[in-house]
């Protein structure tokens, strides 16, 4: 596979996704996924309130939105991969779970959620995709809703690895990675109205098999 036209040019961007697309489907039919929930969604959870609607953008096989139903929350979940949802959609019904791109997905509309959580999931977005992102989660947040990301960023070891699309972006075993710089995120949400943002970087936060990289969080008020 390979991404040598660059994420920039419609041609090769539009393969990108469906590459992408493949590679999560191929994930999520395999036994190598995990359903508790992660660190980064127990550490979220005591700053929500039972009752909340939530949006977990990028979802993925819902091991975060089903913890937070779980937990009271009133969770839309949205991801693109349809292996995915089919198992939100069987494991846990109270999930509003969307099946679609998040660019695309009917599940912005105004003043809508207390909370929007993302975790692993920025990093999967061009630059421009995570403008549009961005966006559309503040105006759908309610006055003081709270936003959540966990994401890979810049300080990652991997940032660096495999096939180079621009300083920050990169394709290793065909997987797209946009290395986030916590800076720019941060300027981007102050930009868009958010306040109270805190970021931090560490490891610890997500410990994968022998895999501790650098890791950005961020939390955000509207
Ligand atoms: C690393 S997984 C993270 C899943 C989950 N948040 C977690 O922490 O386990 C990234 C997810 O983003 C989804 N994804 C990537 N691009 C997407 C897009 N444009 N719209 C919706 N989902 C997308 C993939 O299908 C995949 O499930």
């Amino acid at each position: 596979m390979s991404y040598t036209v660059g994420a920039s040019s419609q041609g090769g961007y539009d393969q990108m996704q469906l590459e992408q697309t493949a590679l999560w489907e191929n994930f999520y039919s395999g036994d190598t996924q995990v359903f508790y929930p992660s660190k980064f969604a127990e550490s979220v959870l005591p700053q929500l309130t039972a009752g909340w609607d939530i949006l977990d953008a990028g979802c993925g096989n819902g091991r975060d939105s089903i913890f937070f139903a779980n937990n009271g929350m009133n969770v839309t979940a949205v991801d693109r991969s349809r292996e995915a949802m089919i198992h939100i959609k069987t494991c846990e019904p109270r999930v509003h779970a969307v099946c679609g791109d998040i660019l695309t997905a009917p599940v912005f509309a105004a003043e809508t959620y207390d909370g929007i959580y993302s975790r692993f999931f920025i990093h999967a977005l061009t630059a421009e995709q995570e403008a549009v992102l961005l966006e559309r989660c503040y105006t759908a947040m309610r006055k003081g809703g709270r936003l959540f990301i966990e994401t890979r960023c810049t300080e990652d070891a991997l940032c660096g690895e495999g096939e180079r699309l621009s300083d920050t972006e990169w394709v290793l075993d065909g997987h797209y990675r946009r290395f986030i710089v916590p800076e720019q995120l941060t300027a981007r949400l102050s930009a868009l109205g958010f306040v109270h943002i805190h970021s931090i970087c560490a490891k610890g936060f997500a410990p994968f098999q022998e895999d501790d990289p650098v890791i950005l969080r961020i939390t955000a008020e509207k």
